[in-house]
């Protein structure tokens, strides 16, 4: 009988489980995908609706990538060259692993890592050397340094998801330029944190930095994120790698017009980074939790054995935060999105209601 490769190969791949989604509840507070609702709806369908009065949908997108590289060019103030685009920070991602690395490729990243990028080494068979958090929820510079010198590709989130953790700048640029192989440092939630590595780029040619829209601009659903790199990078990347129409009309329209606007965005960045301080000093002061720094728009705590009850409680609640479990040797992981100060104070007092 012909051997039916194709199914073999569907067979291994259905065994991957691949990336978990939340669970969907139907007119929950959402709290579970670090999406940001400080930028109201209302603002950002106006946008979408200038987007739209600006799209011809009829034609290609021709030349529409080129202006929004412009405009992202001005907002990170770095020249378009060094530039690329993807449908998503997850398609950026996506194709330089499956470009640039196979079983052979050793990646170093860190224990946990964002969970879609483990996905795909998954289901291209690249080996991961993942160096585990500390019981703090915090990364050892020496062991990545010391690590660093078997691997061909950095991969770090800057911030992590889902701790929130971020190296100092020292230790994450003394690691970068110590690094001989290929860099990629995911600041999707850059703009939370600390510092940006992206001038970096000016003079490290290994050093890819992505960014994304979905983050600090709430525009999850519009699945624009950039890179910066070096120019011959870039340029392969969008002419070769890239499809040549990546990203619809109405993303290309609408994201210039957020990128004008990008005040609104550094506005709703400086309130949820206080928002934050409040939701961490408040779950603080609950012993059932241990509660974790962070420098994304999110907050990591362990609620140890209570962490399936609380879960559950608030979705009584109609509110949905993420439930991780075990993280290292933290058994019960919960991660919570900052919302805006009203779903943040219905999500606190909701715990205390259960906790008080
Ligand atoms: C660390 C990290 N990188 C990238 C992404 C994906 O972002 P995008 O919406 O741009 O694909 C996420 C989304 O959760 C993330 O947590």
């Amino acid at each position: 009988m012909k051997r039916n490769w194709f199914d073999e190969k569907r067979k291994r791949f259905s065994a991957l489980g691949g990336y978990q989604k939340p669970d969907i509840h139907q007119d929950a507070l959402k709290l579970d995908s670090n999406e940001n609702y400080v930028i109201s709806k209302q603002f950002q369908n106006d946008i979408i609706l200038s987007g739209r009065k600006n799209s011809d949908v009829r034609e290609y997108p021709l030349g529409g990538v080129e202006r929004l590289i412009q405009m992202i060019s001005k907002f990170v103030n770095i020249p378009s060259s060094m530039i690329g685009v993807g449908n998503g920070s997850d398609q950026i991602l996506d194709l330089i692993l499956s470009n640039f690395a196979s079983k052979q490729t050793r990646i170093l990243t860190s224990k946990p890592t964002f969970g879609f990028f483990e996905e795909r080494c998954k289901l291209y068979s690249i080996p991961l050397m993942a160096i585990p958090f500390l019981d703090n929820m915090k990364l050892d510079i020496t062991e990545f340094l010391k690590q660093s010198k078997n691997a061909d590709i950095l991969y770090l989130d800057s911030p992590n998801n889902p701790t929130g953790f971020q190296f100092s700048k020292n230790d994450l640029q003394k690691l970068v330029e110590s690094f001989e192989g290929l860099v990629i440092i995911d600041e999707a939630y850059g703009e939370f944190g600390d510092y940006s590595l992206a001038k970096r780029v000016k003079t490290q040619e290994n050093l890819i930095v992505v960014q994304t829209l979905s983050k600090s601009f709430g525009l999850a659903g519009l699945r624009l994120g950039y890179f910066i790199a070096n120019k011959n990078f870039a340029e392969t990347f969008m002419n070769i790698l890239q499809y040549p129409y990546p990203l619809s009309t109405i993303t290309i329209e609408s994201a210039i017009l957020a990128l004008e606007k990008s005040n609104i965005m550094k506005n709703a960045t400086s309130q949820i980074k206080a928002e934050r301080k409040r939701v961490i000093e408040t779950l603080r002061k609950y012993d059932t939790f241990e509660v974790f720094d962070s420098k994304a728009n999110f907050v990591l705590f362990d609620a140890h054995g209570a962490y399936k009850r609380v879960y559950s409680a608030l979705i009584e609640q109609s509110i949905s935060i993420r439930k991780l479990g075990k993280i290292g040797n933290h058994e019960g992981c919960l991660r919570v999105t900052i919302g805006t100060k009203e779903m943040n104070s219905k999500f606190l007092l909701a715990i205390r209601d259960l906790l008080g």
